[in-house]
């Protein structure tokens, strides 16, 4: 356990603050902690980020116009990420101090919402997203194997993108198709049944 301080309390506010959008359709229920163990090493690594400025002036303005829609409220914090992750394709450390800024949120706040969903991204993803589904159903029947098919196909390791940017591989849990276990989604595509063998068919359409 970690433990607590003003500065802790004040990140955990401010999150607590951030998931509470209504914007998401339901509320989330936040366990806070690893958020609160995650502050200490957010702003570190916002700081080995700094001298990487990678987007221009006519990017970061397009991050205006997004912080500008939600009238730079922090409580819509998910929202303007998900957009700026659309308009980007990830969300590196620039990006996350621009909405730090356009928002009046300390950087280890966005960092904090950042890494704990799952659908945002740090680092740019290939052109297909491949993800193989590691729930019970898939994986009793060979998702595993298929995930070491894929390995050896494309030359990379699960979270890696291969280099040519055109795929990025993750293993995921339940994508809701048990029925077709084993399942592998491919950008909007979900191939069920998968074997192996098939897996390399399939990444051919893709080619
Ligand atoms: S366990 Fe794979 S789709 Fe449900």
């Amino acid at each position: 356990m970690v433990g607590c301080n003003c500065k802790q309390n004040e990140t955990l506010m401010a999150l607590k603050n951030t998931v509470d959008d209504k914007n998401l359709g339901s509320r989330i229920q936040l366990n806070p902690e690893p958020l609160i163990s995650v502050a200490p090493h957010a702003e570190a690594w916002i700081e080995t980020k700094e001298a990487i400025e990678i987007f221009s002036p006519e990017q970061l303005a397009q991050i205006d116009t997004i912080v500008a829609k939600y009238d730079a409220k922090p409580n819509y914090l998910i929202p303007i990420l998900k957009e700026t992750q659309e308009t980007f394709g990830y969300l590196p450390a620039q990006l996350q101090r621009h909405i730090a800024v356009g928002i009046n949120v300390p950087p280890a706040h966005i960092f904090g919402v950042v890494t704990f969903y799952a659908f945002f991204t740090t680092v740019p993803k290939g052109k297909y997203l491949i993800k193989v589904c590691t729930g019970t159903a898939c994986y009793v029947k060979g998702a595993q194997e298929i995930i070491v098919k894929l390995e050896s196909e494309l030359g990379i390791q699960v979270g890696e993108t291969t280099e040519d940017k055109k795929f990025t591989l993750e293993a995921v849990r339940c994508i809701g198709a048990c029925g077709l276990a084993p399942a592998v989604l491919i950008g909007k595509d979900t191939h069920g049944m998968v074997t192996p063998g098939k897996i390399i068919d399939i990444l051919r359409r893709y080619s």
